[in-house]
Order: structure tokens, then sequence, then C-alpha cells
């Protein structure tokens, strides 16, 4: 397979590494230096990836898609603002992405384990969750994509909580509000946390990465689901690649 990667960070050389060991062939692509990609240079590609920031994916979006190709991977995080810009992009040209703030397997089960808990330890008044993640210092954005997902789901089931606090600042919390807390230092490349806090004990659940590997895996992974079968124009989540890879049968199908 023909791969071309946007974006040349530690997300876009993670994915080229591991198309490479898969022997697919891939290029690199970093920030354009006239600001803005030529469609040209990404023909013949079958699959794009978008690995770069958040403020330049939909303009790399339009010139993957003008380039002619149909599959898209956006593993770039906050572009939430030009969503729906990009959907027409993808419609309107007749492609279909998958796009997700966080790629991992693990991370995409964990949201489902975390679904689980919400059900089980927000029927009890007690228990009041929280959400912590850490990123190297040098990441752009804060709170990360993930977290704000993770937030979204627990807020969404809570029966308390109506509201995802993501700057929260001194004095005492609101009690309608998820309190989300970033940390940003040293390398650690991803680290989650939801707990559940009661009187008189706590209970967390924790998803670390230790390395970029699972992002990159899942990249793949959402790559292969692109081209397995006829997949609509348009935003996809990562969730159908994971029920994908839970039931293969039932992913062809749909
Ligand atoms: N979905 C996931 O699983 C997952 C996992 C990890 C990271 N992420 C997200 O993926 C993105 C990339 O992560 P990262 O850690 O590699 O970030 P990074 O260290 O900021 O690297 C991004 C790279 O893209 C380059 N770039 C800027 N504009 C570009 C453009 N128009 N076309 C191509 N490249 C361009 C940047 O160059 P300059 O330095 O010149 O700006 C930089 O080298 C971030 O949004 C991050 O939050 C997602």
């Amino acid at each position: 397979m023909d791969s071309v990667i946007l974006g040349d960070g530690p997300l876009g050389r993670a994915i080229a590494a591991a198309l490479v060991e898969r022997g697919d062939r891939v290029r690199v692509l970093g920030r354009p230096p006239g600001g803005a990609h030529d469609p040209a240079a990404l023909v013949g590609a079958v699959v794009a990836f978008e690995a770069s920031r958040g403020d330049a994916v939909a303009a790399n979006v339009e010139a993957i898609v003008r380039s002619g190709i149909r599959r898209l991977v956006i593993g770039t995080t906050a572009w939430d603002a030009d969503r729906s810009r990009i959907e027409t992009i993808l419609v309107t040209g007749g492609a279909a992405a998958v796009a997700a703030p966080n790629l991992s397997l693990g991370v995409a089960l964990f949201g489902r384990l975390v679904d689980a808990a919400v059900a089980l330890y927000g029927s009890v008044p007690a228990f009041d969750p929280y959400v912590v993640e850490w990123h190297r210092r040098g990441k752009a954005d804060r709170p990360s994509g993930t977290a704000r997902a993770l937030a979204a789901r627990i807020v969404a089931a809570h029966p308390r909580l109506i509201r995802v606090d993501e700057a929260p600042t001194a004095g005492p919390s609101a009690s309608d509000a998820l309190e989300v807390v970033g940390i940003r230092a040293g390398a650690n490349p991803g680290s989650h946390l939801v707990g559940f806090d009661a009187p008189g004990e706590t209970v967390e659940l924790r998803c670390v990465a230790r390395d970029r590997t699972a992002y990159a895996a899942g990249a793949l992974a959402a790559a292969d689901w692109l081209l397995s079968a006829g997949r609509s124009p348009g935003l996809h989540a990562f969730d159908s690649v994971v029920d994908g890879v839970l039931r293969p049968e039932a992913a062809m199908a749909s």
C-alpha cells in the first residue's frame, strides 16, 4: 500500500515506522514551505494520514481530497471548530475518513470500561468522579482530546454532573461540574486516569501509553478498516474500527 503522512512530528514518524515495518511504502511531509500542500505532491497514495496540528487539518484534508485520495485517517487533535468544513470537504469529494483524538485500541476499550464504571459508581452518590491527564511538556493542546472525550462521555451518563470544568481555579469546585486536570511535564506520551472518590475509598482506572506504537497500530487498523469495504463519505468514529477488530465478520458487512 502507498501512503502519505501529513505531519512529521512524533505521531507521524510512529505511523511511518509501523507502515514500513509491514512493508508498505510511505512518504512523510512536514509543514509545507508555502503554507499549503500541493495536491500534486500527494498523488499516488491510497491512504493519507493526517498527523500535523489542529489549525492545519482543514487545509490538509482539502489538499488530500483534491489529490484524488479517498481514504483518510485523522489523528490530529484540536480541530473541532473546523469540523463542519472538513465534513463538507469529505462528503463533496466522496472521501471517507476515520477521525479520533486517540487512535489506541487500548484507550478505545478504556472508554467502554469508563462507561461501565460510570453506570456503577454514578449510581452511588458518595462516589465523585474526576479526570487527570498527563502528557509531555511540549504538547500543544490542553486538556488532551482524549481527556475531553472521556469527560464528555462521563458527563453524558452521570446523573449529577451536567458540565465539564477544563480549567479549574482556586476555591471549591461546583457540584455539577466534572474536573479535568492536565499535567505537562517530562516526556510522557499519554496517561489518562478516571477516578471515583468517596469518603472512605478511591477507585481509579488508568490507561498509560509507554510509547506511540499503540497510536500507530490503531492508525493502521483504521486504514485497513477503510480499505476493507466501501465506506460512506464523511467522518467515521474510531469506535467503528474497534467494533471491526472485536467482530471482524460484522465489520465487512457494515
Ligand atoms: N490520535 C492519536 O492517537 C494521537 C496520538 C498522539 C498525538 N496526537 C495528536 O496528533 C498531532 C500530532 O502529534 P505530534 O505529537 O506529532 O505533534 P507535534 O510534535 O506538534 O508535530 C506535528 C508536526 O507537524 C508539522 N506540521 C505543521 N503544519 C503542518 C502541515 N500543514 N502539514 C504537515 N505537517 C505540519 C509540525 O511542524 P512545525 O513544528 O513547523 O509546526 C510538526 O513537525 C497533535 O494534534 C497531537 O495532539 C494524536
